[in-house]
């Protein structure tokens, strides 16, 4: 589930389903979205911030979830995408703390984001290739612009986990708090709150600039994802993950 709080003009988006290292469901991403979709028309959110649990952000998408799309159409109007089109479309500031791993879409949220704090036991890892995947939520775009090519490729393509240092010199990361990560984000979003509003929202539009080039990208990905999931080398690797989860 997603706990959601506020807190001076910050909503506050805690994943919180530790038992399944915080994987998300169908139901997480709904509310998710309609989180970031509300901080649009609420001018009560001035921020939002997203934060896991203690050693871990989140898992990724559930491969459960995953499975049951494989070989059905349909898999373009679900709460994911609805979710990775919020994501673009979110017009509030974005602040994420992770204290731990964060995988897939862990990863790629995070190219969304405006200021990202990571504690030194963060791990950063996105094994689409693995898993015969394709990258999502526009990192295939974002990732190249943030970090360069190579770094992008090692992230996204080649798989290779980043600590927080790594991701802290690739650009992915803004600090590395060796502290209460959580209170340092949420300090940091209480911050951007309590700056002039219009002004905020004016000069992020600025920096971020034309989204178009990304929802395009992110509706490419979503249809080559798709297709990619009725692939045989995809549902093995999902398969060989649910079948040592039952060993
Ligand atoms: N989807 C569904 N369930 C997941 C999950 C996911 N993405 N990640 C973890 N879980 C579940 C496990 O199946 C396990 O459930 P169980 O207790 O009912 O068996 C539980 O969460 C704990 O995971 P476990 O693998 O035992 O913990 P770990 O500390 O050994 O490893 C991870 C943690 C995150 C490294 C490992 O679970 C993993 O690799 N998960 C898959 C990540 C992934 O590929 N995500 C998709 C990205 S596109």
């Amino acid at each position: 589930m997603i706990r959601i709080t506020r807190q001076d003009g910050v909503q506050i988006l805690r994943l919180d389903r530790p038992d399944k290292k915080n994987a998300l469901t169908g139901a997480m991403y709904t509310d998710l979205a309609e989180a970031l979709e509300r901080g649009n028309t609420d001018p009560d959110i001035r921020c939002s911030l997203i934060c896991g649990q203690p050693e871990v952000f989140t898992a990724g998408n559930d491969i459960g979830d995953f499975l049951q799309y494989a070989g059905k159409s349909g898999m373009t109007e679900t709460p994911v995408v609805r979710f990775l089109r919020a994501l673009v479309r979110n017009e509030k500031p974005l602040v994420a703390s992770i204290d731990g791993i964060a995988i897939g879409v862990g990863t790629t949220l995070l190219m969304h984001c405006d200021m990202v704090f990571a504690s030194p036991r963060a791990l950063i890892r996105s094994p689409f290739v693995d898993l015969g995947l394709v990258p999502e939520a526009g990192s295939s775009l974002l990732g190249p612009q943030l970090m360069g090519h190579a770094r992008a490729f090692e992230l996204l393509c080649l798989g290779n986990a980043f600590s927080a240092e790594k991701a802290l010199r690739a650009g992915l990361v803004n600090e590395v708090v060796e502290g209460d990560v959580d209170a340092a984000a949420l300090a940091c979003a209480r911050e951007i709150a309590a700056k002039p509003t219009e002004a905020m929202a004016l000069s992020r539009k600025l920096l971020r600039g034309d989204t178009e080039a990304l929802f395009e990208r992110v509706e490419e990905e979503i249809r080559i994802f798709a297709s990619r999931l009725s692939a045989p080398e995809t549902i093995a690797a999902f398969q060989a993950f649910m079948s040592k989860k039952k060993a």
